[in-house]
């Protein structure tokens, strides 16, 4: 019998998550099914526990629900619990695991698919809402010299900063204190590109051989990297790559086995 999984949010009706982890099922020989579960907004853990009694063995999570998940879950891994957000859940007989593998695909994207060293590098992350903060342990763990929060609210990256500083150097600022500052990996967790905005960033912002970091995907490329590209980025990526390592992590807190990525990848790139 196969064995059910499935990604859980509303929308998701645009989810590249099934095709993916068929991939990954295809590529490890695992007998699995994974399929796209849309919630009422009001009505994420009723579809939870149905999905857990029809047999279900874990779900990734997806908008709006990530905050949700947290709070459902029996269980809280430390990454997630940092993340303050579940994207991975695990069922088992009497309890519900939650994790967060957002933040492990960033870095593993990051430093194995684009061969970017962190350690001792000067991280600049742009935005302090979910996004950040679910991003902020695993880049902490990879031991760079800095990593600073930059936020239009600077309260809320003061929030950040205070949570995050117990694991490494961590600082703020606000967009007008970036002038004459220069990072080796810029990273825009802000969710601006979405409806078109550009976060004023200024034009030295980029050190030699940096790397600048969309967690987008899917929207072509987005103003944060135009102007990477145009004010001296070494190299620019958007989140593609992150979308599929943080899959191979929830398939790997499931199943134990590690899929290949890089096919995966390119194929989604191509569809793209
Ligand atoms: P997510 O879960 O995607 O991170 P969120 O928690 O609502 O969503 O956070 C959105 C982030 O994008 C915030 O850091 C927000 O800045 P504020 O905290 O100052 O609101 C940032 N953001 C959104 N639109 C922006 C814009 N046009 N310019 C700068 N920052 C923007």
């Amino acid at each position: 019998m196969p064995q059910l999984y499935a990604v859980i949010g509303n929308p998701v009706e645009h989810s590249k998550s099934p095709l993916i982890h068929a991939a990954f099922a295809r590529e490890t020989c695992q007998d699995i099914v994974y399929e796209r579960l849309l919630a009422p907004l009001d009505g994420f853990a009723e579809t939870v526990n149905a999905f857990r009694r029809s047999g279900g063995a874990g779900a990734n999570v997806t908008v709006p629900f990530k905050e949700q998940a947290f709070a459902l879950a029996d269980e809280i891994s430390e990454r997630a619990r940092l993340a303050g957000a579940v994207n991975t859940l695990k069922f088992t007989d009497a309890r519900i695991e939650g994790d967060n593998t957002d933040g492990a695909g960033l870095v593993t994207d990051i430093t194995r698919n684009l061969g970017f060293n962190i350690a001792r590098k000067r991280i600049l992350i742009i935005g302090a809402g979910g996004a950040a903060r679910g991003i902020a342990l695993p880049l902490l763990a990879e031991s760079p010299a800095l990593l600073v929060f930059a936020n239009r609210n600077l309260n809320k990256a003061q929030i950040l900063q205070h949570q995050f500083s117990p694991y490494g150097v961590v600082e703020t600022c606000d967009f007008a204190a970036l002038p004459g500052r220069q990072f080796d990996l810029v990273i825009n967790a802000t969710s601006a590109s979405l409806s078109g905005e550009q976060v004023p960033l200024p034009a030295d912002l980029y050190a030699l051989d940096s790397l600048a970091y969309d967690i987008m995907y899917g929207i072509g490329e987005t103003p944060f990297l135009a102007h990477a590209r145009s004010h001296g980025a070494g190299q620019y990526s958007d989140g593609l790559g992150m979308l599929v390592e943080q899959a191979a992590e929830a398939f790997y807190v499931w199943r134990k086995v590690r899929p290949t990525t890089a096919p995966v990848i390119a194929m989604l790139r191509q569809h793209s």
